[in-house]
């Protein structure tokens, strides 16, 4: 598959902008001021797959959280703004993630992959 150019203009803050690249359902959520912080707050050493929301999103760039949309569990499609860290509920079998898209509770063994992308501009990323 080619890559692909998304125009970040039209996702307004607080948005969740869902495309699909090589067949797979890719989530480009805004973030808030807020959800940033609360992403960035946690102890990572916490974590069942420990990463930092810094080592998540590209620098500079830290409103932008693009990652895999299919639960690590089984692979249903989790539900953005939702469950208890308002990132993502998945309702097949309750994993809660949080707005970094790391997994915090329910059975999904890893965070949410985040897939190769590049920022070409301050408002177009590149995937693939
Ligand atoms: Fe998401 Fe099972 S597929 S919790």
């Amino acid at each position: 598959g080619a890559p692909v150019e998304v125009d970040l203009t039209p996702v307004a803050e607080g948005q969740i902008l869902k495309l699909f690249w090589r067949g797979k359902l890719i989530f480009v959520r805004h973030r808030t001021k807020a959800e940033i912080e609360s992403a960035a707050k946690v102890d990572v050493a916490s974590l069942r797959d420990p990463q930092p929301d810094s080592a998540r999103v590209k620098e500079g760039h830290a409103q932008w959280l693009v990652v895999y949309g299919n639960c690590t569990h089984l692979g249903c499609v989790p539900l953005g703004h939702q469950g208890a860290y308002e990132g993502w509920f998945c309702p097949c079998h309750g994993s809660v993630f949080d707005t970094s898209g790391r997994i915090r509770q329910g059975p999904a063994p890893t965070n949410l992959p985040i897939p190769p992308y590049t920022f070409v501009s301050d408002s177009k990323i590149t995937i693939g």
